[in-house]
């Protein structure tokens, strides 16, 4: 288990274990009954717990979580998800492609901050898409690359992130090293890599691991898992999702 913080921990083992739980809180103080010589207290009754946290937000299973682990090994579960709040994030983009609303937020802040801070123009190259989207990519690029080659840079129908709604392609205004590992050369793929996590957002699919991710350097695919886990993976340096989560490496699809 890698070293997370204890409301983190108890997250992660609760999503990793139980397949999700709900923390208590501390009961409240109880009142001091007043008794008087004839009354006999009632006893206090025990506080019902609620939960403190939304569960569905923290599993890693379902795909409406933004903590999801989709990959070779993890499907998108059920097959047919498609998220429910969808948006078109007001920033420039080679497609009207929409993301979940909180990762387009976040993507219109992250855009918003490349240009301000750097003088950086970023856009959107791709977005969400639904199992017939990525169904018409992945058979495209067999076509182009065989099979082999395709399961190198493309998910099979149902194993890609971008069915949820949380994973973004970023390229470059004007577009340069746009789908290619020299995008992590270029000023903008640096920035991102630098910065992403300050808008909840991870580089997924990082140099050298395709071991572990299955998939190769893919600098432009940012993952958002919102502020407080993407600081987490900053802080310990854990470089990918699965092995933050202890999860097994993904190099293929099994069976
Ligand atoms: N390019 C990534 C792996 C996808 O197809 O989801
Ligand atoms: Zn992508």
């Amino acid at each position: 288990m890698p070293r997370i913080p204890l409301a983190l921990s108890t997250v992660v083992l609760c999503a990793a274990l139980l397949g999700g739980c709900a923390v208590a809180p501390a009961p409240e103080a109880e009142p001091t009954p007043t008794p008087t010589a004839t009354v006999t207290p009632t006893p206090t009754p025990t506080p019902t717990p609620t939960p403190t946290f939304d569960t569905a937000r923290y599993s890693i299973d379902d795909p409406a979580s933004l903590w999801v682990i989709v990959n070779k090994r993890r499907p998108v579960t059920p097959t047919s998800y498609a998220p429910a709040d969808l948006v078109i994030p007001a920033v420039s983009s080679t497609d009207a492609l929409p993301l979940r609303a909180e990762a387009a937020a976040a993507t219109e802040a992250m855009f918003a901050a490349a240009q301000a801070e750097a003088g950086l123009a970023l856009q959107i190259t791709s977005a969400y898409r639904s199992i017939e989207s990525q169904t018409r990519i992945y058979n495209r690029t067999v076509g182009n690359l065989g099979q082999a080659g395709a399961d190198q840079v493309s998910a099979r129908p149902g194993h890609s992130e971008h069915q949820t709604g949380l994973a973004v392609d970023i390229g470059s205004i004007p577009a340069a090293c746009s789908f290619e590992a020299c995008f992590g050369g270029t000023p903008h793929g640096q920035w991102l890599a630098a910065n992403a996590h300050r808008f909840g957002f991870v580089l997924r699919y990082p140099d050298g691991l395709t071991p572990v991710t299955g998939y190769i350097y893919e600098p432009w695919h940012f993952r958002y898992v919102g502020l407080e886990l993407a600081a987490e993976v900053r802080a310990t340096g854990i470089p990918t999702l699965e092995e933050f989560f202890g999860l097994p490496a993904a190099p293929d699809y099994a069976g």
